[in-house]
């Protein structure tokens, strides 16, 4: 995996904050091998690429895990075909490769963490939220998970020395509920110019899972010259949720999810940025999708995403926020508020 240095600001640079530290004139260019597609694939023309696609196979990874017959089925492909493209794919696929451990630490040293500015939230999470992962919040309706979104874009914007990370956010709008008003009150409440806050807000609508996964692509564009430091997806799974229904979508469904996530994924790494992705509760107890105080998303989410946090409302206006999966805290709860200024303790 090509690690990179950490990016410096435009800001940075012209505050000239570190005298000793010479900014490099030109920034080194990303070495981008070019990914195989899977056109490139023995025996792939364009009408079984497009077969692939339409069953959700637009990457070479994704086809070189699976079975033969399931290929089969999923593409309507003959079992010969398939058999032969995940051969090719296995071998073309980057599988990626081992790295030493001092190599993985020299790259942990790169993480920042984001402040809350909640103390019992910070310390849940070992003092912020982390560069370089992908978080997950989820929760019931109006458990506070826009209002997390809402806060911490606000917060990533404060300078590094007050827990920010004087970076722009990019925010994929799922449900119409990004609230510039929000923003202005959050900004307000730490003392921050809201103008100066919300032009450092990037926000797009998503009409549907289509075009949220684009958008992904549009931050890549976007992002020369700016100090992309968060993404946020709210909701990630609501579109998904929607258009993929019953179980004979749910393997599309789930590997269209997987990808958008990988994208996600690689935007964290290339930019040391927090990715935060919020998801809802089973809500319907006799549904199909089981257990109503578990997120949507299954097994694809709950291995994509580095930390899961878990909202709920509390008694006199309290919310509790349970850290459920991360790989290097032990689990644990807190408690905080949502107030007209932001999130409080
Ligand atoms: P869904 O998107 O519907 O799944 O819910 P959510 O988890 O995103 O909930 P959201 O973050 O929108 O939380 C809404 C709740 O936040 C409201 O019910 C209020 O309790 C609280 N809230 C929102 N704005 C304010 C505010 O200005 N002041 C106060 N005190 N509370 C607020
Ligand atoms: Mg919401």
């Amino acid at each position: 995996m090509p690690t990179k240095s950490k990016k410096k600001s435009k800001l940075d640079v012209e505050n000239n904050e570190d005298p000793t530290e010479e900014a490099p004139l030109v920034m080194p260019e990303e070495e981008e091998v070019p990914e195989p597609l899977i056109e490139d694939l023995p025996g792939v023309g364009p009408a079984t690429a497009e077969k692939l696609r339409e069953a959700g196979f637009d990457d070479l990874l994704a086809l070189a895990v699976m079975s033969p017959g399931d290929l089969a089925d999923q593409a309507e492909l003959g079992e010969a075909v398939a058999t032969k493209i995940i051969a090719g794919a296995k071998k073309m696929a980057n599988i990626g490769g081992f790295v030493s451990g001092g190599a993985l630490l020299e790259r942990r040293r790169e993480v920042l963490k984001l402040s809350s500015k909640v103390e019992s939230i910070d310390d849940l999470l070992g003092g912020g939220f982390e560069t370089q992962a992908l978080v997950e919040v989820y929760g019931a309706f109006g458990s506070g998970k826009t209002q997390i979104g809402h806060q911490l874009a606000v917060n990533c914007t404060l300078p590094m020395s007050e827990g920010g990370f004087d970076g722009d956010v990019f925010y994929i709008d799922t449900e119409d509920t990004f609230r510039p008003e929000r923003i202005t009150q959050m900004a307000r409440g730490h003392g921050l110019d809201p103008d100066q806050v919300l032009s450092r807000i990037h926000v797009a609508r998503a009409y549907n899972s289509a075009h949220q996964m684009l958008l992904v692509d549009e931050i890549k564009r976007m992002s020369k010259g700016l100090n992309v430091k968060m993404i946020i997806v709210d909701s990630l799974t609501s579109h998904f949720r929607a258009e993929f229904i019953g179980r004979g979508m749910l393997a599309n469904r789930q590997q269209k999810l997987n990808r958008h996530l990988k994208d996600l994924k690689q935007l964290a790494d290339v930019n040391n940025a927090l990715v935060l992705v919020t998801n809802q509760v089973h809500s319907k107890p006799d549904a199909m999708w089981g257990d109503p105080t578990k997120p949507i998303g299954g097994h694809v989410l709950a291995h994509a995403s580095t930390f899961r946090l878990y909202l709920r409302k509390a008694k006199g206006g309290r919310r509790i926020a349970r850290l459920v999966d991360s790989p290097n805290l032990p689990d644990g709860e807190c408690v905080y508020q949502v107030t007209q200024e932001g999130l409080r303790d």
